[in-house]
C-alpha cells in the first residue's frame, strides 16, 4: 500500500477549519478527521457525569470508563459515538464546546485521545483538523496549514451558524465566548494552540468560503505534486 498522505489543519475556533477541511478531503478522496468532535464527545461525557469542566481529578477518574469511537458514513461524514449512542448532534452546543476546551487542557485527556487520532492517519490519507495536529499529533504531516481569521469574523460566522440551528445567543455573547475559548486554548500548558514553524498560514478574514477552500486545495495539490489530486 502506498504511504498515506496527511494534511494537518490547525487554528482557532470559527476560522472555518471543519468546512474547509471536509471539502478538501472530499476533493482528494481523503478521510476528514474532526478532532474537535472527539474532545467534544469527552466533554459531553464529563457534563453528563455531573463534573465540572476543570475538575481534573474527577475527569481522570472518569476517563477509563469512557468509550469514544468514530465511524464514517457513506458520504465521508464523521459520526461520534459515546458508548453505543450517536452523539454527533448533541456535541454541537456552545456549552459542550466549553467543556471540550476545559477538558482538553488536561494532559491525561490528551494522552488518551492521541493514539486514536494517530492511528487514523496511519491507515488512511487524511485531512485532520484541530489545535495541535501539526505540532503534536502529526508532526510529520505532508502539509501543515494554520487557518485563522480575526476574532470578530470568527464570531460572526459562529453566530450565523448557531442562529441557523435555532440558538438565541447574541453576537456579543458569541464574541465573548470566542475570545474566552481562544485564551483558554492558547494559554494552556498541554499542547496549546500555536502555529507550527513549518505551517503555511491561511487567513480567511477577507476570503469567501470558496476562496478559502481553493487556497487550501491548491496547497494540497502542490504538495502532492499533481494537478488536483490525481
Ligand atoms: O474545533 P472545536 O471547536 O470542535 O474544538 C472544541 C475544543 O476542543 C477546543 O476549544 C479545544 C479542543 N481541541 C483541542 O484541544 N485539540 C484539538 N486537536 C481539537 C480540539
Amino acid at each position: 500500500m502506498e504511504k498515506p498522505f496527511s494534511v494537518a489543519i490547525d487554528g482557532p475556533s470559527g476560522a472555518g477549519k471543519s468546512t474547509i477541511a471536509r471539502a478538501a478531503a472530499r476533493r482528494f478522496g481523503f478521510i476528514y478527521v474532526d478532532t474537535g468532535a472527539i474532545y467534544r464527545t469527552l466533554g459531553l461525557a464529563v457534563r453528563r457525569a455531573g463534573l465540572g469542566e476543570h475538575d481534573e481529578r474527577g475527569v481522570s477518574e472518569l476517563l477509563p470508563s469512557v468509550r469514544i469511537s468514530l465511524r464514517y458514513d457513506g458520504e465521508g461524514g464523521q459520526r461520534m459515538y459515546l458508548g453505543d449512542e450517536d452523539v454527533s448532534g448533541s456535541i454541537r452546543t456552545q456549552e459542550i464546546a466549553m467543556y471540550a476546551s476545559g477538558v482538553s487542557a488536561m494532559p491525561a485527556v490528551r494522552a488518551k485521545l492521541l493514539e486514536m487520532q494517530r492511528s487514523l492517519a496511519r491507515e488512511h490519507s487524511v485531512v485532520m483538523d484541530g489545535r495541535d495536529i501539526a505540532t503534536v499529533v502529526l508532526p510529520d504531516a505532508d502539509l501543515k496549514v494554520f487557518l485563522t481569521a480575526s476574532p470578530e469574523k470568527r464570531a460572526e460566522r459562529r453566530y450565523a451558524e448557531l442562529r441557523g440551528r435555532g440558538s438565541e445567543e447574541s453576537y456579543e455573547q458569541v464574541l465573548r465566548e470566542t475570545l474566552r475559548r481562544d485564551g483558554q486554548d492558547e494559554s494552556r500548558a498541554a499542547a496549546p494552540l500555536r502555529r507550527a514553524e513549518d505551517a503555511v498560514v491561511v487567513d480567511t478574514s477577507e476570503l469567501t468560503l470558496e476562496e478559502s477552500i481553493e487556497a487550501v486545495c491548491s496547497l494540497i495539490a502542490g504538495r502532492l505534486g499533481g494537478d488536483g489530486g490525481e
